[in-house]
């Protein structure tokens, strides 16, 4: 995964997965950091079952439980389905980067142009939450 400032291998990092009897229902890839912890990937299928929420929620604690205050992730300008999804547990917006995705594209030409909704994606949003 290539971001605004880095490049992450997500094979090499932590992932908590949800199970819907021997179905396989979401993912999340994080990473725990000195202080804080950052949320990498949130993916659930089929959507609106609780399974994000779920996920998220097991993150935040093991963040907490770990010692960190603060979980943060990056998100772009398409995905307003994530960005009321993270708004409505608690999630403030922290930072915008314009043309941060023009710029990640330009090191892993595979991202997308377009997004979720026919959006053209630019830019990256960062989303934090004291825990
Ligand atoms: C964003 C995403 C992770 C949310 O996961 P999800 O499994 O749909 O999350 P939930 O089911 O917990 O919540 C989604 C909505 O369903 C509703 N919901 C939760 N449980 C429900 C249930 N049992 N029945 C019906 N609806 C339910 C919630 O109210 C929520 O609505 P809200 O966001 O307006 O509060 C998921 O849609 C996804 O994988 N998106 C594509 C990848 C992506 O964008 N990831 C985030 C990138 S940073």
């Amino acid at each position: 995964m290539v971001t605004r400032d880095r490049t992450h291998r997500l094979g090499d990092l932590a992932a908590l997965i949800a199970w819907a009897g021997a179905e396989r229902a979401g993912a999340a890839i994080y990473r725990l950091g000195g202080d804080d912890a950052e949320l990498l990937s949130l993916n659930t299928a089929p959507a609106g079952r609780g399974v994000g929420s779920a996920l998220l929620a097991a993150i935040e604690e093991t963040a907490l439980q770990t010692g960190r205050r603060r979980l943060w992730l990056v998100t772009t300008n398409d995905n307003v389905d994530a960005l009321r999804f993270y708004q409505r547990r608690g999630y403030r917006l922290a930072a915008l980067f314009p043309k941060a995705v023009d710029v990640a594209r330009a090191v892993k030409p595979g991202i997308p142009a377009i997004g979720f909704h026919g959006t053209p994606i630019h830019d990256e949003l960062v989303l934090e939450k004291r825990l």
